[in-house]
């Protein structure tokens, strides 16, 4: 696993790109030889009454100009002060946390799933591991919160855009629309990160697939170091139920590993 480091990055943009979202991309002296998709980054906000640093994935990053992207939505105090900070301003940011998405050397397929905000996790995936064929669906509750469409369509084979309301692109839920394709596409795994009801019906709706499907999980967090426990969930393996922290042994875990 890559080391951690807490970094001093300078802001370069800081964008509304759709309903409540913005985008974020913030530029270090240098960046850790190796982020994986999946990772995450802890922000520390600039105004010291907010002790807790605030987790986003690292949704993107540039080696050589030392910038990652984060996307994140605006749902409390934290990202509220966040989305004012300007181009120019500075944070402290850790990065990179977790474990990340793993794919076997012998994969050939991959299919990316993303749930609103959680889209946010995949453009990484495929800067790490570009050696794979890409299968991207992503699921939004209406057209003003479809993020990251371009970006994912340019490292993709396919993509398909689906909203709950039928807004924009396909009518439906991700989950289903991709189980029609499962026998089509045949993949080798199913990376998703998305709001914990997707994770149930997908596993609702891959019954049947022998396929590993692996998921990222979001828990309240303090440290982001493995120190606090703040963050253990439950996960069963081998039959015996255990915790984990997911700011270590995770965000990403095997989603029949995990209790829902
Ligand atoms: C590994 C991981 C990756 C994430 N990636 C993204 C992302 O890419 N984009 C995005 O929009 N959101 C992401 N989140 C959720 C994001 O961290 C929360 O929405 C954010 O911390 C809320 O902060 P707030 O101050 O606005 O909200 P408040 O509710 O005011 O926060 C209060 C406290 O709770 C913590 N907190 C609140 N919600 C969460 C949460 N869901 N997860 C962890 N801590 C929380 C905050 O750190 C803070 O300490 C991620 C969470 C995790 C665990
Ligand atoms: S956030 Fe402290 S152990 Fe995970």
């Amino acid at each position: 696993m890559s080391r951690m480091e807490d970094r001093i990055g300078e802001i370069l943009l800081n964008d509304r790109v759709a309903d409540g979202v913005f985008k974020i991309r913030v530029k270090f002296d240098s960046l850790p030889e190796e982020i994986r998709g999946g990772q995450f980054a802890h922000v520390k906000l600039n105004d010291r009454s907010r002790l807790l640093r605030r987790p986003f994935c690292i949704c993107d990053y540039d080696k050589s100009a030392n910038t990652i992207d984060m996307y994140y939505a605006i749902v409390g105090g934290g990202t509220k002060e966040l989305s004012t900070y300007a181009a120019g301003e500075k944070i402290k940011v850790m990065l990179p946390l977790g474990n990340g998405f793993r794919p076997d050397k012998n994969f050939k397929k991959i299919v990316l799933l993303g749930g609103g905000m959680g889209s946010a996790v995949l453009p990484a995936i495929p800067r790490t591991d570009s050696q794979f064929e890409y299968y991207t669906y992503l699921g939004f509750a209406n057209k003003g919160k479809v993020v990251l469409e371009e970006e994912l369509k340019a490292v993709s084979k396919e993509i398909t855009v689906a909203t709950d309301d039928g807004s924009y692109g396909k009518k439906g839920f991700a989950t289903s629309i991709l189980a029609q394709d499962m026998e089509r596409i045949r993949p080798d795994a199913v990376f998703c990160c998305g709001p914990e009801v997707m994770y149930k019906a997908l596993a609702k709706s891959l019954e049947g697939f022998d396929v590993p499907i692996f998921v990222s999980l979001e828990a309240r967090m303090g440290c982001g170091i493995g120190a606090c426990l703040v963050c253990n969930c439950k996960v069963k393996r081998n039959g015996v139920e255990e915790y984990a922290r997911v700011c270590v042994e995770g965000p990403v875990f095997r989603l029949d590993e995990v209790a829902l």
